[in-house]
């Protein structure tokens, strides 16, 4: 019933909603009741979509304008969502950071920002070992909150389905409360002061910020003076797109997930806007890059170092067939130092076989370290020279830089070490609060898009 008519063009390698099952797949829990599973999937196939084909195809059309250096993309949020500390107030922060740090891109490249959070799905988590052994004891690997719990237990640690039916109501909740923030007044640029987070406003950056704000609410009341006030000030002063992404990891929820769009008749993952195949299942002929070949969502690949430009390219033509501008974003997560030797001979290549694709910089996984207070971490220092790499390897190669991808919070956290409050190995411990990867708090988050702001202005001016 699911497999598509002949007349698709993805129909000769047969792509169905489940095609992936045939296929060699990594990463998945090795659940044990298999009717319980099959119950929550299908129970899951009743679920109301949580995001509508109409949002992917603006998000991609966005994406478009992004490949060829007319936007800019911002994708931040949790390195794993969790269920414990879900709230509406770690929503809220964010969601503000993110405008933030839009608005100072947006202000100095002269370019929008398309958003997207890590938000209302990043919840599996793909593993470098399938077990976590501690003083002897061998436990299966945490999976992310969709999948097991953290604590280290074996009743914890035991895949279970019904976490999937958790993660989607989770999802539904987020995203609703999203919908509001970003059409309902909260992100009204009008509110600009608003945004700012009460533990930041010590920082250096906060003033860099304030005056930036202050221009903006200048040119605001220049136009209400001219009129243009209430509901005559037009709606994208008022109202922002927001998007949602997560990686394509745990199938058989996004499977569950996917619908035929009844206005083109196309498949639709439908657990967020975007989807993004992660480095440890970029396989060609694996289950993970099999499920979203078929689906219509704009698609992101993790690109790591030593990618061979080979591979890339057979990648790029299996999730990108028609090579359609703005269905796939290549997210490259090369380790500072790396970039020049790993990612220019990738961008040369594309640009030389014409393939059209969204570059985005993910400065996060490919600087991850052990601190000397035994946290995993990340040296700030590191993400911003990644990005600065990032910004020059393009400027060599004539492509255009498209956007970041980064784990952040607007919880005021001591995840990664540096930035403007100097975090150091040895504070790591005070709020140390993820589930997953080290993130960056609000004011690190924010040096950030002051880097990438001057970038951009650099190029605007060129
Ligand atoms: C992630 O984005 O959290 C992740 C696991 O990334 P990667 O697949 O690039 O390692
Ligand atoms: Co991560």
């Amino acid at each position: 019933m699911k497999t598509l008519p002949d007349t698709s063009p993805i129909a000769p390698k047969r792509w169905s909603f489940e095609s992936w099952r045939d296929k060699p797949v990594k990463q998945l829990p090795n659940y044990k009741d298999a009717s319980k599973l099959a119950e929550v999937e299908q129970a899951l196939t009743k679920m109301p979509p949580l995001v509508f084909a109409g949002e992917a195809r603006r998000l991609k059309s966005q994406l478009a304008d992004a490949a060829q250096g007319n936007a800019f993309v911002l994708q931040g949020g949790d390195c794993a969502e969790s269920f414990a500390e879900f709230s509406s107030t770690k929503i809220r922060d964010t969601f503000k950071v993110l405008l933030q740090m839009s608005l100072i891109m947006t202000f100095a490249g002269k370019l929008p920002v398309v958003k997207m959070g890590r938000m209302a799905g990043q919840f599996a988590k793909p593993r470098s070992s399938d077990f976590e052994e501690i003083n002897g004891v061998s436990l299966p690997s945490y999976r992310g909150d969709i999948i097991n719990n953290l604590d280290f237990t074996a009743e914890s640690r035991e895949p279970d389905p019904e976490r999937m039916m958790k993660g989607y109501h989770q999802a539904a909740a987020t995203l609703n409360l999203l919908r509001a923030f970003s059409q309902g007044g909260f992100a009204d640029l009008h509110k600009v002061h608003k945004w700012t987070l009460d533990f930041v406003t010590e920082s250096p950056l906060t003033a860099r910020y304030e005056a930036l704000a202050n221009e903006i609410q200048n040119a605001l009341t220049f136009m209400e003076t001219c009129g243009m006030k209430g509901d005559k000030a037009p709606e994208v002063l008022r109202t922002t797109d927001f998007y949602t992404c997560h990686e394509a990891l745990l199938l058989p929820y996004e499977e569950a997930l996917t619908r035929i769009d009844s206005l083109t008749g196309d498949p639709y993952a439908t657990s967020a806007h975007f989807l993004w195949v992660g480095a440890r299942t970029n396989q060609d002929d694996h289950a993970q890059v099999e499920y979203v070949r078929g689906i219509k969502n704009p698609l992101g690949l993790k690109c790591p170092p030593g990618l061979d430009p080979d591979d890339l390219l057979r990648l790029i033509d299996t999730l990108n067939p028609e090579n359609e501008m703005g269905r796939l974003t290549l997210i490259a997560r090369m380790g500072a130092g790396n970039v020049e030797e790993n990612l220019a001979p990738l961008l040369r290549r594309v640009k030389q076989e014409g393939r059209a694709v969204t570059w985005v910089c993910d400065p996060m996984h490919g600087n991850i370290r052990k601190s000397t207070s035994g946290y995993k971490t990340r040296r700030f220092d590191d993400i911003l020279s990644e990005v600065k790499e990032f910004f020059a390897a393009h400027n060599t190669e004539g492509t255009h830089p498209g956007g970041i991808h980064i784990e952040m919070t607007g919880q005021d956290v001591t995840e990664c070490t540096g930035g403007a409050f100097d975090v150091t190995d040895e504070d790591l411990s005070n709020r140390y609060h993820t589930h997953c990867d080290p993130r960056l708090n609000a004011a690190q988050a924010l040096e950030l898009s002051f880097l990438v702001a001057d970038e951009l202005q650099a190029r605007a001016k060129k």
